[in-house]
C-alpha cells in the first residue's frame, strides 16, 4: 500500500502540468513498471477535441517509448476530486502492457481504491484474438 500512495502522490503532481482549456477538467497519472520505475502523465487537450490524448495514455506512452512495456500499477486522479476512472480506449491501452496488476484511485476525501485490471477490463481484445485459424 505504501508504494501504491506514492503512486498517487506522483499522479497528484502530475496533474498540475495537465493542459485543459476546454474542459478544465485536469487529469493525472502514474505508472509503475515492473522494473519498478515511475512514468507521469497528465491529459493534453486539442482545439480538434477528438486528438485529446487522456492522462493515463500519456504516462503509459512515456513509459513504452523508454523501453518499458511491461506495467505493474497505475495509479489515477482527477481535480474532480471523485473517484476518475479511465475511460475505454486507455482500459484497452493499459491492458495492453498490463498483463495483471492494479488501478489505484484516491478521492477527495483520502480514500483509495484498489481495483484489478481483470475487474474494471474483463473480456480485453488482446494479441491472440488476432490469430484467426
Ligand atoms: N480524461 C483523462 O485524461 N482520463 C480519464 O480517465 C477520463 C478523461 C480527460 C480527457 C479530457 O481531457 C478530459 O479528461 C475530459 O474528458
Amino acid at each position: 500500500m505504501e508504494q501504491y500512495k506514492e503512486l498517487l502522490t506522483q499522479a497528484k503532481a502530475a496533474m498540475a502540468y495537465a493542459y485543459t482549456p476546454y474542459s478544465n477538467f485536469n487529469v493525472g497519472a502514474a505508472v509503475l513498471t515492473k522494473s519498478g520505475k515511475v512514468y507521469t502523465g497528465c491529459n493534453i487537450e486539442n482545439a480538434a477535441y477528438g486528438a485529446t490524448n487522456c492522462a493515463e495514455r500519456t504516462a503509459l506512452f512515456k513509459a513504452v517509448s523508454e523501453g518499458e512495456k511491461e506495467i505493474s500499477a497505475i495509479a489515477v486522479v482527477s481535480s474532480s476530486g471523485e473517484f476518475t476512472y479511465p475511460c475505454g480506449i486507455c482500459r484497452q491501452v493499459i491492458s495492453e502492457f498490463m498483463k495483471e496488476g492494479n488501478l489505484i484511485f484516491e478521492n477527495n476525501e483520502g480514500e483509495i481504491k484498489v481495483i484489478p485490471l481483470s475487474d474494471i477490463y474483463p473480456y480485453s481484445f488482446t494479441k491472440e484474438n488476432l490469430i484467426s485459424d
